[in-house]
C-alpha cells in the first residue's frame, strides 16, 4: 500500500481517509528500529515510525530509498497515532526499562479502544507482567514480543517470540509473519503463551546464546593457549566445523571473526580486541530465574559470571602477577584426534546447555500456567535468531515426537548422541584443566551431566549434615517418612 508522507510541521492536518493510513507505527529509529521498519516496509506494510529525535526521523525516511512510499514519518506521537488505521497496532523498539514505560505513558492517552502497544525490546518478562497488569482494564491491548537476529535479522527477517492475549496476536499475525524469518518456508514467528512468555523466551533464548558462546570461546582459548595457534589457523577449523553436527550462525561467525584483519595494525583484528565483555540483562535474568525456580542452569550461570570476570581486568592482572602463568600443555599442532574431541565436547556442552535451557522454559511454563510450546520454540529459532543451527532442527522434530519430554538428556535421540560426545568433553575439561586453562561453561556442562546421569547420588551426606546441625530430618532408602540420625549418641 502506498501512502503518502505525512507533513511533520504543526500546521493543521488535513484527515487523511482510512484507506491512506498507515497498518502499524512503529517508536524508536535506533539500530532495531529502523531495520524493523524497513522490512515491514519492504513486506508491502505501510509503517507510520517516531523517533524522539525528530532529526533522526528525517534522515532515516531520507535513506530509506524506494521502502519511502511504504514510510510516514511523523514528529510527535500524536501525529504517529493519528497515521495509523484503528485499531492501531504500535511497535516499540526502545530501550529495555525506563523509556518503555514513558512511550506507553506517552501513548494511554492518544491512544482508543483495541489499539494494541507491543514491546519488542529485550524486556525483562516480570516488567512484561507488569505493564499487563496496569494496562489491564483500560481498554489497551499488549504484547511482549522478544526479537531475535541482531541488526542483519530486523532487516531481513527476525526470530520472532510473542507473548499477550492470543487474540491480539492474531490481529498483527499476518504484518509479524511476512517479516520474520522463513526456515525452509515457515516463518520463525509464533505465539508462545499469555502475558510474559515471549519476553521469557527471549531470555532464556539470550541464556543459551550466552553458554554457546562462552564455550565457543573456551574451544578457541584452548586452541590458542594450550597449542599456540593464531587467529589465521583457528579460523579453518570452526569453518570446518560449521560443515558438521555443530553447524550454527554462531560457529560460521566466529570463523568469519577470527579471519579478519585489522587495518589499523595489521594483525587479526580479534587479537587487537581487549578481554573484557559487555552484557545488557538477559543472560543474567536467564540465571536469576532459573535459580528462584531452583532448576539447574549451570553452563548458562557459569556463562554470564565468566563476562562479568572477564569485565574486572584489573583484578585478572593482579590475579596473574600474583600467581604466575597457569601451567600450560607443550605446544605442539593438535592432532586430527584431538581436534575432533574439541568439536565433541562443544557438541556436548551445547547440548547440556540447550537441556538446561528448555528445563527452566518447562519450570516456568507451569509456574506461570504458560503452556510454552517447546517444538514450536525450536521450531521459530531454526532461522533468523543468533542460535541458529542445524542441532535446533534435530531437537524440534525431538520435542515433536516427545512433547512431554522432561528433559532434553532423556530423549533417545540425544541420548545417543550424548553417549557419543561426553567422553570427549571429559578428556578435553581434564586437559583445560591440567594446562590451566579455564573452561567454566564446559566443566559445569560436563559437571551437569556427570550428576544428572548418577542414579545414587553424594546428597545422603549433604542430608545428613542438614540433620545433625539443624534436625532437618531425611527421608530413609529402607522405609517411608521423615526421619532423624542418631546424631550426639557417640
Ligand atoms: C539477539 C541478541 C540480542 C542481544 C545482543 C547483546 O537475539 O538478537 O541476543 O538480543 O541484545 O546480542 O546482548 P548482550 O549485550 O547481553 O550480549
Amino acid at each position: 500500500m502506498k501512502v503518502k508522507t505525512c507533513k511533520t510541521t504543526k500546521t493543521a492536518r488535513r484527515e487523511t481517509p482510512d484507506m491512506s493510513k498507515a497498518e502499524i507505527g512503529l517508536i524508536g529509529l535506533g539500530v532495531m528500529g529502523s531495520n524493523l521498519a524497513l522490512n515491514i516496509a519492504e513486506k508491502g506494510h505501510a509503517v507510520a515510525v517516531y523517533n524522539r529525535t525528530s532529526a533522526k526521523t528525517g534522515a532515516f525516511f531520507e535513506n530509506a530509498g524506494e521502502l519511502r512510499q511504504n514510510l510516514v514519518p511523523c514528529a510527535s506521537l500524536a501525529e504517529l497515532v493519528s497515521q495509523i488505521k484503528p485499531p492501531r497496532p504500535i511497535i516499540l523498539m526502545v530501550q529495555a526499562g525506563k523509556a518503555v514505560d514513558e512511550q506507553i505513558d506517552g501513548l494511554r492517552d492518544l491512544l482508543s479502544q483495541d489499539d494494541i502497544i507491543i514491546d519488542a525490546g529485550n524486556a525483562n518478562f516480570r516488567d512484561t507482567m507488569r505493564r499487563f497488569a496496569k494496562l489491564e482494564g483500560s481498554g489497551l491491548t499488549f504484547i511482549g514480543m522478544g526479537v531475535s537476529g541482531g541488526e542483519e535479522g530486523a532487516r531481513h527477517g527476525p526470530s520472532i517470540m510473542v507473548g499477550g492475549k492470543q487474540e491480539a496476536y492474531r490481529r498483527v499475525e499476518s504484518i509479524l509473519t511476512d517479516i520474520a524469518a522463513k526456515y525452509e518456508g515457515e516463518p520463525c514467528c509464533a505465539w508462545l503463551g499469555e502475558g510474559g512468555a515471549g519476553h521469557f523466551v527471549k531470555t532464556i533464548h539470550n541464556g543459551i546464546e550466552y553458554a554457546d558462546m562462552q564455550m565457543i570461546a573456551e574451544i578457541y582459548g584452548i586452541l590458542r593457549d594450550s597449542f599456540g595457534l593464531e587467529a589465521g589457523d583457528i579460523a579453518p577449523v570452526f569453518e570446518k566445523w560449521n560443515e558438521g553436527r555443530l553447524n550454527s550462525y554462531l560457529i560460521e561467525i566466529t570463523a568469519a571473526v577470527l579471519k579478519a584483519g585489522d587495518p589499523k595494525s595489521g594483525k587479526p583484528m580479534v587479537d587487537m580486541i581487549l578481554d573484557r565483555a559487555g552484557q545488557k540483562g538477559t543472560g543474567r535474568w536467564s540465571a536469576i530465574e532459573a535459580l528462584m525456580m531452583g532448576v539447574p542452569a549451570t553452563a548458562i550461570e557459569e556463562a554470564v559470571a565468566a563476562r562479568s570476570l572477564s569485565a574486572e581486568k584489573d583484578q585478572r592482572l593482579a590475579g596473574a602477577a600474583a600467581y604466575g602463568k597457569a601451567p600450560r600443555a607443550k605446544a605442539s599442532s593438535p592432532e586430527a584426534d584431538f581436534l575432533h574431541d574439541l568439536e565433541l565436547a562443544l557438541f556436548a556442552g551445547k547440548i547440556a546447555a540447550y537441556a538446561q535451557g528448555f528445563a527452566v522454559m518447562a519450570e516456568a511454563s507451569s509456574e506461570f500456567k504458560w503452556q510454552l510450546p517447546m517444538a514450536t520454540i525450536a521450531r521459530i529459532w531454526r532461522a533468523g535468531c543468533i542460535i541458529r543451527s542445524q542441532f535446533l532442527s534435530t531437537l524440534a522434530a525431538s520435542f515433536e515426537a516427545d512433547a512431554e519430554a522432561e528433559n532434553l538428556l532423556l530423549i533417545d535421540e540425544f541420548v545417543q548422541m550424548m553417549k557419543e560426545a561426553h567422553p570427549s568433553l571429559r578428556r578435553i575439561v581434564a586437559h583445560a584443566a591440567l594446562a590451566g586453562l579455564p573452561v567454566p561453561a564446559l566443566s559445569a556442562a560436563l559437571g551437569y551431566f556427570d550428576s544428572f546421569r548418577q542414579a545414587r547420588g553424594t546428597a545422603n551426606l549433604i542430608q545428613a549434615q542438614r540433620d545433625f546441625f539443624g534436625a532437618h530430618g531425611f527421608e530413609r532408602i529402607d522405609e517411608p517418612g521423615e526421619h532423624h540420625g542418631p546424631w550426639g549418641q557417640g
